[in-house]
């Protein structure tokens, strides 16, 4: 669980919660700023940002998402893909601050690798991620007293998305898993097989089907789905028993919405255009298109492309904008026709900066981000086996 300094609520169990007034330690939900934001007119909030930066010095240490916006990304001192940004936060012991420009569970994973002495902040509460709330430590206990009673529990290791909470990350390392990204997955499968027969996949079922199916080499038929709102995860023990992948049923609201449609229609709107998606799109898309890879591969494969080729991307429209900005030279397209940015990246925007920098510069620590000493020692098991995965 994880608890904020400058917070003390209850949980609770509404589905919204009014921004700017409430927060649910408990959940990726939440915000609350006391004092006063900036107002995102203000003209100086440049200048305000890079006085409060330079006079925190070498206390503070800003990342950056990929997925975040551009006013944010200007001040980040390393940007990266959540596999990344863990590493360097990890590899940062001499900074007192961590400002983590990301979402939720990325500033529990920060904290998680980092000293005792290290604050970890996330510059809005209410930066969460909707997949990483699909999996709650209640549900997934039940899901392993589930494998229990079919008799596959002890044959199972548990393999979780970067993209989940603390508690989550914590049960994987309880139960001798590791976590992945979307970086190395692939990595993570073939680790989990070699010690167990079946692997309990959380949250994305489509990061794990994609790899399963895609770079293990496994039938859609070795895969079923644990619906955490049904009996028995909607299972049967056969189901279970017969199953080499037990995909949780969560799924990434961005990724999510590309389609197949907007595969065949970038097609047929620019032909030749390589179609290149994250695998956390559904598998259909990801069957459909040229390319799959993270959000770093996704930057390396732009980087290296020939001048004058078309792309449509499948992932985050703050990062594609950026690409199409970087690479004049190149078509790069958003694969979707509708806008689509992560809402919840997108909480963190220049104000919240601003307002994060000019309070710990004034001595005040605002919106830390701490995982219980429990929680923090079994998950960072789980966290040290990915980063020693071959
Ligand atoms: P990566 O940063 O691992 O590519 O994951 C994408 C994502 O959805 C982050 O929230
Ligand atoms: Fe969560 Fe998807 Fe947003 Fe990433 S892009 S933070 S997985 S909702």
């Amino acid at each position: 669980m994880t608890t904020t300094e400058t917070l003390d609520v209850q949980p609770t169990p509404l589905a919204l919660l009014l921004l700017g007034r409430e927060s649910d330690p408990r959940s990726e939900r939440g915000v609350d700023c006391p004092g006063d934001l900036p107002a995102p007119s203000d003209p100086n909030l440049v200048e305000r940002a890079r006085a409060a930066k330079a006079r925190l010095g070498s206390k503070v240490f800003i990342l950056g998402h990929h997925y975040q916006r551009d006013e944010v990304i200007e001040f980040a001192d390393v940007t990266g893909d959540s596999f990344k940004l863990a590493r360097d936060a990890a590899a940062r012991p001499e900074a007192e601050f961590i400002v983590f420009c990301g979402v939720h569970f990325m500033a529990e994973s920060a904290d998680i690798l980092t000293s005792e002495r290290q604050q970890v902040i996330l510059p809005d509460l209410a930066a969460g991620c909707s997949m990483a709330d699909m999996a709650s430590a209640e549900q997934v206990a039940e899901c392993w007293d589930v494998l229990a009673d079919a008799g596959v529990a002890e044959v199972t290791v548990p393999v979780s998305y970067m993209n989940s909470s603390a508690d989550i990350k914590a049960f994987t390392g309880r139960h001798g898993g590791t976590i992945c990204t979307s970086s190395n997955a692939e990595r993570a499968l073939e680790w989990a097989f070699a010690k167990g027969e079946k692997v309990l996949f959380l949250p994305d079922q489509h990061l794990g089907r994609n790899t399963a199916v895609g770079d293990l080499g496994m039938s859609l038929e070795d895969c079923v789905v644990y619906n955490p709102h049904k009996p028995g995860g909607g299972l049967t023990v056969e189901q279970l028993r017969a199953a080499k992948m037990i995909l949780w049923r969560g799924h990434c609201s961005v990724h999510g919405r590309f389609s197949l449609e907007s595969v065949q229609d970038v097609r047929d709107r620019i032909p030749g255009v390589n179609v290149l998606v994250h695998p956390e799109c559904k598998h259909e898309v990801v069957s459909a298109a040229d390319y799959v890879g993270s959000t770093e591969h996704i930057i390396q494969r732009l980087a290296e492309a020939p001048a004058g080729s078309a792309w449509a991307l499948g992932t985050e429209l703050n990062l594609v904008r950026r690409l199409a900005k970087a690479h004049p030279d190149k078509q790069i397209v958003f694969l979707d026709k509708t806008v689509c940015f992560c809402s919840t990246m997108n909480r963190i925007d220049l104000p919240h900066l601003v307002w994060t920098l000019e309070s710990l510069a004034d001595g005040k620590l605002v919106n830390r981000i701490q995982v219980d000493a429990e929680t923090e020692h079994f998950a960072k098991l789980a966290l040290e086996q990915m980063l020693a995965l071959p």
